[in-house]
């Protein structure tokens, strides 16, 4: 069955961005680039793929879900659809008016239960936090990209999710000499 991955930048104290929501402080140049424009280039928007050149590989996500807080810096820069080699899902509680390679939903938590059952690549949780702590119960995958920055304050990896602890285990570390760990976990089965 295909697999909810979260997959996202956070600094070394948890935060996915700071408390404006920018994401400045993130390393983007490094060693660990081939990660991010290689690996998981399915996960770059769209103006970043041809600024660089190069085609999604379409072989790892089929679907982005992400939340308003998230889709809106992209609409502010007058970018309608970041993803369109993607099917991308965007909660919201309001009626929004969007583009219409994009989908809304208010209750994201069924809609991804809904995608999971049905056949296709993986679906990237994209954030931000908020709505990271709604699809909790539902993330399969982990993959942090831990940048070597102590932030204080910002954007929570899983927004004000309530204290209800789940195991991830642990399926890998890659450390990086720009300083960038990528850390990789399988949500553990519940018995
Ligand atoms: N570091 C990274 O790799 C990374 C990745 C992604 C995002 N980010 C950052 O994360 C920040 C945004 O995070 P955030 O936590 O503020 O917001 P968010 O989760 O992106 O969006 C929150 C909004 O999404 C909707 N939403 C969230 N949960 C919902 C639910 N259960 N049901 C229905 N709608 C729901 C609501 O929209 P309405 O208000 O419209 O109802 C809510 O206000 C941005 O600054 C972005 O840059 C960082």
């Amino acid at each position: 069955m295909r697999q909810l991955v979260y997959y996202v930048a956070v600094s070394i104290d948890g935060y996915i961005a700071d408390p404006r929501g920018g994401y400045d402080a993130f390393l983007v140049d490094g060693d660990h680039a081939p990660v991010v424009f290689g690996e998981y280039a399915d996960a770059l928007p769209a103006h970043v793929l041809t600024a660089l050149g190069i085609e999604p590989p379409k072989t790892r996500f089929d679907t982005v879900v992400m939340g308003w807080n998230t889709l809106r810096p992209a609409l502010d820069a007058g970018i309608p659809s970041p993803y369109p080699h993607l099917s991308q899902v965007v909660a919201s509680r309001r009626p929004r008016g969007v583009d219409p390679a994009i989908t809304l939903t208010h209750d994201p938590l069924t809609t991804v239960r809904d995608l999971k059952t049905e056949d296709g690549r993986d679906i990237w949780l994209c954030g931000g936090g908020e709505l990271a702590g709604t699809l909790l119960p539902e993330i399969d995958r982990l993959v942090l990209k831990r940048n070597p920055v102590v932030f204080g304050s910002g954007i929570p990896l899983f927004g004000s999710a309530p204290y209800e602890p789940r195991i991830f285990v642990p399926t890998g570390t890659r450390s990086f000499g720009s300083g960038v760990v990528v850390e990789e976990y399988v949500a553990r089965v519940r018995p």
